[in-house]
């Protein structure tokens, strides 16, 4: 029996509460959200041509005057190289990109290829570019004609008469001589919102689906860098894509499971597509800064303290960005420039990412300090480190609670008994200490032969569990996010994730319907008096009670609930997840773990639901 007061507690829970953790690893930027198709467009990778193949060069014994391309490097640009072209005997001498573990193209769908060329001292007349299947047969085709002397952008459209997983781009060139060229660039015309060089249409559309309160970008461990010099700087990231200074990914080969070390952040998905996707999808934007302190699990690099002032100047400057005035301020008119006048309305900022110690605390004041002066209004969140259940934990918190922050972030990833056995977690926090922000979670289950962990529903189920006592304690918990987010299938570095995607197509996780069912059912938290995991809120808008009740048995279960108020209607509706096995999950095609919606009639006044075994259950009930 489920006994539920119909009266608030009084508590409301935050608009921010359930949120997206983005993070550039597992190719969720370059070969992922942002839906650039070539790899390494502007030769700068460490190997200049990593991605790139010349079938038919001087190497080749049936044409070894085809021709073949030379590396050059400008030292007065961000991005140095280019290439230099040298056509033989215009015999078929061709560049071939393999794009991001291959490139997706789907049948009938148009694509913008473009690049930057200048002739060289002899004449090339034309590029030919082709998108070609596996078999390197045609897929689709465009031709660039060269008209001018010196660099210029050249862009044709092309449509494909077929659907391709991993497809490649070649590109032939006619004529005999010398060209130059930068920034090879294919882009799916059917982008987000059908912005030009944008994002990947079907993966925003999954995080649109989620209804997330806020975006946390850009990591995560990228924030910090394996060196300091590595990690992320929010001023290269923004401005002409050209000119964004690309670094190798923290997450390149050595964390891999599957070797990747090909990954590259070319930023072209920077802090302003940031910021605008926050603004898509209706969430509050959470930028996380490098605070000094280089990933504590690698080289835990520090900045010395009397150099830290840049470190501070770069968040009180992307404050400035989001939300100056454009007349009055120098970020602020920056910002208008790249064709936002109005303010991102910016709210919170991260200071640091994972960090603890008393290194963490010493730079965190600094931070505060200037933060606060000038934006009093606001509201940073701190790091906590990973929660180990171990001292430094315990001794941030404590340390950090003198500091008066308003969020305090935590991130666990840990076996699902462990969700279970802390779904009471915040009962036990203080009221009047700062809010928590669960920054990132992730229930971990058992792993399969190649090493990943699985997405299955004992680890979907065991996060449901835990996440009504987030929602019980929605005084004390301000914010949440499930981390990672996403994983391409060919190229991940950690797993479980909460979507994966391929280059064609991408499937939500058990994990994924959870947080949605959450997010899509908030309100005011009520009190019930119940031994299941279980909890319930007042949508006063809509006129709604929601019961959420998550049975973690193995055997089916009929929950009476009783409200303390009569109910104004004679059937309710009930959403119920569930799935036949723990270890069950779904994957490309089969997307099985899915809510299901059904009706429940009121007999005699009495409300019972039924609540199958391993299942996250939503009761919706009208109200007066
Ligand atoms: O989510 C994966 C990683 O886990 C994040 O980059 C880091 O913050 C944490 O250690």
């Amino acid at each position: 029996v489920l006994q539920l007061d119909m009266n608030t507690t009084g508590i409301k829970i935050q608009p921010t509460m359930y949120g997206i953790f983005f993070e550039d690893i597992n190719q969720a930027a370059d070969g992922g959200l942002y839906a650039e198709l070539v790899k390494n467009r502007s030769f700068e990778f460490t190997e200049p041509l990593t991605g790139w193949k010349q079938p038919n060069t001087r190497y080749q014994s049936e044409n070894p005057d085809s021709g073949y391309a030379t590396v050059f490097n400008n030292p007065n640009k961000t991005n140095h190289n280019y290439l230099r072209v040298t056509v033989g005997n215009d015999k078929n001498y061709q560049l071939v990109n393999e794009g991001f573990r291959g490139i997706g193209i789907q049948k009938e769908a148009s694509y913008d290829f473009s690049c930057l060329l200048a002739k060289g001292e002899v004449n090339i007349r034309t590029v030919k570019a082709e998108l070609v299947d596996e078999n390197n047969k045609v897929v689709a085709s465009a031709e660039v004609k060269i008209t001018n002397p010196g660099w210029q952008k050249y862009s044709v459209a092309m449509k494909a008469s077929r659907t391709v997983e991993k497809g490649k781009l070649r590109l032939t060139f006619t004529g005999k001589g010398t060209l130059l060229m930068d920034m090879v660039s294919l882009f799916p015309q059917d982008t987000w919102k059908g912005r030009k060089g944008g994002l990947r249409q079907d993966l925003v559309q999954k995080l649109y689906d989620l209804k997330p309160g806020f975006v946390r970008f850009p990591g995560g461990c990228i924030v910090e860098g394996r060196t300091l010099a590595n990690r992320y700087q929010w001023k290269k990231t923004i401005g002409d894509v050209a000119d964004r200074e690309l670094i190798i990914n923290r997450w390149n080969t050595e964390f891999s499971h599957r070797s990747s070390p090909d990954y590259f952040q070319t930023f072209g998905l920077g802090f302003m597509e940031y910021f605008q996707l926050a603004e898509d999808l209706g969430a509050a934007p959470l930028p996380i800064l490098s605070c000094g302190m280089a990933c504590q699990f690698n080289t835990g690099e520090l900045v010395r303290m009397e150099d830290l002032d840049p470190y501070v100047q770069d968040a009180l400057d992307l404050i400035e960005f989001a939300n100056g005035d454009p007349a009055k301020t120098k970020w602020g008119k920056f910002r208008a420039e790249l064709g936002h006048p109005q303010p991102f309305n910016l709210k919170f900022i991260g200071v640091g990412n994972e960090q603890w110690g008393p290194d963490y605390l010493e730079r965190y004041r600094i931070f505060e300090h200037a933060i606060h002066s000038r934006y009093p209004e606001i509201n940073i969140v701190s790091g906590s480190g990973p929660y180990s259940d171990g001292e430094y934990f315990d001794y941030g918190w404590k340390e950090l609670k003198k500091l008066d922050p308003q969020l305090i972030d935590e991130h666990y990833y840990k076996p699902p008994q462990w969700f279970l056995e802390n779904a009471a977690r915040y009962d036990r926090y203080d009221r009047s200490g700062p809010k928590v922000f669960a920054g990132e979670y992730a229930a971990h289950s058992g792993s399969g032969d190649d090493g990943r962990k699985r997405n299955n529903w004992e680890a979907a189920l065991s996060e449901a569990a835990f996440m009504t006592g987030l929602e019980r304690n929605a005084d004390v918990v301000y914010m949440s996010s499930y981390a990672p987010l996403f994983a391409h299938t060919d190229n991940w570095q950690w797993a479980p994730d909460l979507i994966w995607f391929n280059n064609l197509g991408s499937y939500a996780t058990p994990s994924y319907y959870v947080q949605q069912l959450f997010s899509v059912n908030k309100g005011s938290p009520l009190t019930e008096k119940q031994r299941l995991y279980a909890s319930a809120v007042k949508d006063a808008l809509k006129k709604e009670v929601i019961v959420k009740i998550v049975n973690v048995d193995g055997t089916d279960r009929e929950v009476e609930v009783v409200p303390s108020h009569p109910v104004a209607v004679k059937k309710l509706s009930e959403t119920v997840l569930t799935a036949s096995k723990p270890d069950d999950t779904n994957t490309f095609g089969r997307e099985h773990i899915i809510p299901a919606e059904k009706e429940v009639l009121i007999k005699n006044r009495k409300i019972v639901a039924s609540v199958p075994a391993r299942s996250l259950v939503i009761l919706k009930m009208k109200i007066r």
